[in-house]
């Protein structure tokens, strides 16, 4: 269902054009009720103009365009974008999605009373396929809580988490698709070596990963057993999981979430 807001994007980058795309292509809200702001004003207007939405000339403008704000500029940026327009923004719905800005980190930025909630999307969201990672602690009413999951759950699975899990669990949706197509570009090297035509091998990669996930998410299936599943006794598949416990396939990936979070701390 079309929602009646308008929804302004602080920063107009990678992330927020994928949720701007997703919410237009799913006809939550019209292109010309999303409004936009960013640094370099060219940039910006190409960029509003791919999707029809509006371009503000300044964040101040934009604060005083939208009901919600979405904040997607970068951490180091956060307290100079807010700072300007904390009167405006304590009348509006904000809801970041900058990685490591907690509930309580926003709080002293924020004026008492502003309405936020921290969240980590991912860039799936564009094609509806995302996660939207939201923490528990918030100042949201529960009708501004409906009306958030009433807009993005069209787009994204929304997963509620405690405060101490915001920063993993956005690292393994919001990290892991760019370890997902490391994986479908190497699956199809493979294969192109072996002599698929390359644009067949990633479209087939891609749909395999797809697919499984789809397995996994409907059944709740054990990942093991659904390995074990396509792993004949002597077969060839069998072969192929041995190489790759033998490259530490499963210990590389592990220490890749581990190495993120320890350098968020
Ligand atoms: N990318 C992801 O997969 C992902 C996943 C989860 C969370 N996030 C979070 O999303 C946020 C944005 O990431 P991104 O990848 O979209 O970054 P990005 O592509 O670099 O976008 C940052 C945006 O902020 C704008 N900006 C810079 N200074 C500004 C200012 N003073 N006022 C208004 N806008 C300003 C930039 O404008 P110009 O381009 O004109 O400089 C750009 O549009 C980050 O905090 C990140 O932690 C990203």
């Amino acid at each position: 269902m079309q929602q009646n807001k308008k929804i302004g994007f602080l920063g107009f980058g990678n992330m927020a054009s994928a949720m701007a795309k997703g919410l237009i292509s799913q006809n939550v809200i019209s292109p010309e009720s999303i409004f936009a702001s960013a640094k370099n004003w060219e940039k910006l207007c190409r960029n509003t103009a791919l999707l029809g939405i509006q371009a503000c000339h300044s964040n101040k403008e934009l604060a005083e365009s939208a009901d919600i704000i979405i904040l997607a500029v970068k951490p180091y940026q956060v307290e100079s974008v807010i700072s300007p327009i904390r009167e405006i923004l304590k009348n509006r719905l904000v809801i970041s999605i900058v990685a490591g800005y907690t509930f309580e980190k926003y709080d002293s930025l924020f004026l008492p009373g502003t309405h936020h909630l921290s969240t980590i999307p991912n860039t799936p969201i564009g094609v509806a396929e995302g996660i939207l990672i939201c923490e528990e602690m918030h100042s949201l009413t529960a009708e501004e809580i409906q009306l958030f999951t009433a807009i993005f759950s069209p787009l994204a699975l929304l997963e509620w988490v405690p405060t101490k899990q915001l920063s993993v669990a956005g690292t393994l949706s919001g990290c892991g698709p760019a370890f997902a197509s490391m994986f479908i570009e190497a699956l199809a090297d493979g294969a192109v070596r072996a002599g698929l035509p390359r644009l067949m091998a990633y479209q087939l990669a891609s749909q395999m990963l797809v697919g499984t996930g789809k397995l996994q998410l409907q059944t709740g299936m054990h990942p093991g057993a659904m390995k074990d599943a396509v792993c004949s006794p002597g077969g060839t598949t069998i072969k192929g999981v041995a190489k790759l416990e033998e490259a530490g396939f499963r210990s590389a990936v592990m220490e890749a979430i581990t190495a993120i979070e320890n350098s968020a701390e």
